[in-house]
């Protein structure tokens, strides 16, 4: 199933909304992936959101006028994207608004003179892995962390 929606910019209004995605999102996903004494419960706390929508591009998937997914473009060095903060509500997975919201930032990207796309995402996050392989993301390279390793993935655009 494809979910209707549109694509747009996410603003300060949002706020609530975009933590409540992003923190229910890593707790169900995360919480098995990395160990207890580093996860935090609130990956975006209470008064990040203005500091955050300021340092990069932020988009949302709205369903029916509610924001159920989320993802961000920033840049990783001249020439080259970096995907940040994709998160859809759990209870809206599986339905391609990961997808939408990917493509859509690869556009943003290709305006922008971007030439390549780049993301990280934990080694023991196997769907996120399998996701991004789908779509057309390859490994690069693995970053070893002390909660878990980062593997870097790339796509030409
Ligand atoms: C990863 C995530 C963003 C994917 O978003 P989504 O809207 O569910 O993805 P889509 O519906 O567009 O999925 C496209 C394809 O990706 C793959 N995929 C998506 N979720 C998957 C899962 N849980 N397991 C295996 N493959 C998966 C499938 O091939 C899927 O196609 P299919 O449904 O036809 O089989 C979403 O699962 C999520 O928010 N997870 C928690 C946060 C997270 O891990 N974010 C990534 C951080 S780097």
């Amino acid at each position: 199933m494809t979910l209707d929606g549109n694509i747009s910019r996410i603003s300060e209004d949002d706020g609530e909304v975009l933590r409540e995605i992003i923190n229910t999102g890593n707790r169900e996903a995360y919480r098995s992936v990395i160990p207890p004494e580093y996860f935090k419960d609130e990956v975006l706390p209470e008064g990040a959101v203005p500091e955050l929508l300021a340092s990069m591009d932020f988009y949302g998937f709205r369903h029916a006028g509610r924001l159920v997914g989320v993802a961000a473009l920033t840049v990783e060095v001249e020439g080259v994207g970096r995907l940040r903060w994709m998160y859809v509500h759990p209870k809206f997975q599986r339905m391609g608004v990961g997808t939408a919201l990917v493509r859509h930032l690869e556009e943003k990207a290709v305006e922008a003179g971007y030439t390549s796309m780049r993301l990280r995402t934990a080694e023991g996050a196997h769907w996120a892995i399998s996701f991004y392989e789908k779509l057309g993301y390859g490994i690069t390279g693995r970053n070893p962390r002390p909660w878990c390793a980062d593997i870097l993935m790339e796509r030409a655009l």
